[in-house]
């Protein structure tokens, strides 16, 4: 039986597509109440009736992340906040000797500074409240480093190591801090990352659907458990990444080579 969130109010950035939409949905589904944040109004506007009609209360708020103005509207838009989801990102995949610097910064400007910015917003209400779950998006891109996606993996670790610091920071005030890891994920984020760009070997765990990702998050702001990795095969390798770091690199890069 999922846990219910029947009077608390979610707030979810990147929720115009793919796993942030789902998320959407898996909340309404549950009985919360929603904030949704993207740029794309439209969109937003579109998840927004699909949540309206399973019943939830939903309202958007055309958000861009890199603009610590629009995150602190956003937070302050949230009638109460019992939940922030930081999903906001993209990635742009290329060697780190060709990929463009602006684009490197953007990344990190959305994915990371994104969710920093964000999260500030948020904190001194649920601190002050003494109640409040933040749930970061990282990804196993945060865990073990990829070649051909160095700028995308920085962002990710810099979340990972940011969700860490924080969690130990709050712990015992009421304030709960957890992180969802996913492997590939077939959403709309690979019109701009390129699949082919990836390690060969990494392309070996199939990719999962948004909802799988986003039952992950619901369950986790539920629960605060701190990080759940998925698919099962992907929570794996990163565990052995984890144990044997110099094994799970020769055999990426062997296995990449040998499928080339
Ligand atoms: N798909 C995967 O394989 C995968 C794997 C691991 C982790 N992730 C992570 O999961 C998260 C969601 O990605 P997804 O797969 O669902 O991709 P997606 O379908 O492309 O969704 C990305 C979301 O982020 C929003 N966004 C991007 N830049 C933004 C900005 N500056 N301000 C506000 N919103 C912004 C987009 O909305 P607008 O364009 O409307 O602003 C969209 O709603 C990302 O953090 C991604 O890194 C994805």
């Amino acid at each position: 039986m999922p846990s219910s969130f029947v009077t608390k109010t979610v707030v979810i950035t990147g929720a115009s597509s793919g796993i942030g939409r789902a998320a959407a949905l898996e909340f309404a589904r549950r009985g919360a109440d929603l904030v949704l944040a993207a740029r794309r109004a439209e969109q937003l506007e579109t998840v927004a009736a699909e949540c309206r009609a399973l019943g939830a209360r939903c309202s958007i708020v055309v958000t861009d992340v890199t603009k610590r103005d629009d995150c602190v509207r956003l937070v302050e838009s949230a009638p109460q906040l019992d939940v922030l989801v930081n999903n906001a990102g993209f990635a742009a995949f290329d060697a780190i000797e060709s990929a463009k610097p602006d684009e490197l910064e953007s990344m990190m400007q959305t994915n990371f500074f994104g969710m920093v910015r964000c999260t500030q917003a948020a904190l001194p209400r649920m601190l002050a409240r003494g109640s409040g779950t933040i749930v970061n998006v990282s990804s196993i891109a945060g865990i073990m480093g990829y070649a051909g996606m160095g700028g995308y993996c920085a962002t990710k670790f810099a979340m990972i190591g940011f969700t860490e610091a924080l969690r130990d920071e709050v712990i015992g005030r009421g304030v709960r801090v957890a992180m969802v890891c996913p492997g590939t994920t077939d959403t709309e984020f690979f019109l701009q990352a390129e699949r082919e760009k990836m390690p060969g070997a990494s392309r070996l765990i199939p990719a999962v659907r948004p909802e799988t990702i986003a039952r992950a998050i619901a369950d986790a702001a539920a629960d605060g458990r701190y990080r759940r990795i998925l698919p099962f095969g992907a929570a794996a390798y990163m565990r052995f990444k984890e144990l044997f770091p110099r094994a799970a690199h020769l055999f990426m890069r062997r296995v990449s080579a040998w499928l080339e």
